[in-house]
C-alpha cells in the first residue's frame, strides 16, 4: 500500500555525507517517498552538515560526550530530543561512527538503518573495505541493515556484490563500493518507508519488488 504521505527521515553521520546526498537526492527525485528533516553529526565541521546546509536542510553539531565510539547517555537523549521534536519516524545511519545504545535504541526500536561498507557478517567494524583487501576475498560489497545492540549485527535488509580486482588499491575498492552504497541504500529505504520490509526472526522479506543485484566491475574491460 502507498503511504499518504511521505515518511520523515533524520540521518547521522560522522564524515563527507555522500551517502546522504544520495539519499536526498533520491528523495527530492520522488525515487524515495520520504523527506530528510534532520541532520546531525558528532564532529563539528563534518562535510556531511556542510551538504546538508547547502540543501536548505537542518544540520547540528550535538557533542557526544567524553567516549570514542558511542555517546554519553546525556548526548544520546539529545540526539533523541531532537530527532522526536522534528518528528522523525525513521534513523537513518549514514558514516555514523559510534555505536548506538539503549535510550536511542529504545526510542527508535525497529526503525534505525545502517549502511556497512562490506557483505556482512564478514568484516564488520572500522575500514571493512580494507580488511576485505588484505584478507584477499574475490568480492565484497555492502549491506544496509536494521540497527541493534551489536556492531553491524542487525538483520540484513539488502546487499550489493562488488568484485575485488587484481589491481585494485584498497582506495579503489571503496570508490566502488562507494557508488553501489549510493544505489543500494536509497533503493532499501524506498522499501522501507513504503512498508515494504517484514521482519522474520533475522530474515528481512521484502513484500514488494527486491532491487536486482548489480556487480560494480569497474571501467576496465572485461572487469
Ligand atoms: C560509508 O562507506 C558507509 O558504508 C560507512 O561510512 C561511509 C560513509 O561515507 N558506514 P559518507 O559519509 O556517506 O560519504
Amino acid at each position: 500500500m502507498q503511504p499518504t504521505s511521505v515518511a520523515r527521515l533524520g540521518v547521522l553521520g560522522s564524515g563527507a555525507g555522500s551517502n546522504f546526498v544520495a539519499i536526498a537526492e533520491a528523495c527530492a527525485a520522488g525515487r524515495i517517498p520520504a523527506r530528510v528533516v534532520l541532520v546531525l553529526s558528532d564532529v563539528e565541521h563534518a562535510g556531511i552538515l556542510v551538504r546538508a546546509r547547502e540543501r536548505g536542510i537542518p544540520a547540528r553539531y550535538i557533542p557526544p560526550g567524553p567516549f570514542r565510539t558511542k555517546l554519553d547517555e546525556e548526548a544520546e537523549r539529545a540526539y533523541v530530543r531532537a530527532l522526536q521534536e522534528a518528528g522523525v519516524e525513521y534513523v537513518v545511519l549514514a558514516g555514523f561512527m559510534r555505536v548506538l545504545k539503549s535510550v536511542f535504541l529504545r526510542a527508535f526500536e525497529g526503525r534505525i538503518v545502517n549502511i556497512h561498507p562490506s557483505l556482512l557478517p564478514s568484516f564488520p567494524g572500522l575500514a571493512a573495505w580494507r580488511q576485505a583487501w588484505e584478507y584477499g576475498v574475490k568480492v565484497t560489497g555492502c549491506t544496509v541493515h536494521f540497527v541493534d545492540a551489536g556492531v553491524d549485527s542487525g538483520p540484513i535488509i539488502g546487499q550489493q556484490v562488488v568484485p575485488v580486482l587484481d589491481d585494485d588499491t584498497p582506495e579503489t575498492l571503496l570508490e566502488r563500493i562507494h557508488q553501489a552504497e549510493h544505489e543500494l541504500y536509497p533503493r532499501c529505504l524506498a522499501a522501507l518507508v513504503r512498508g515494504e520490509l517484514v521482519l522474520q526472526g533475522r530474515r528481512v522479506l521484502w513484500r514488494g519488488a527486491r532491487p536486482e543485484q548489480e556487480t560494480r566491475t569497474g571501467d576496465r574491460p572485461g572487469g
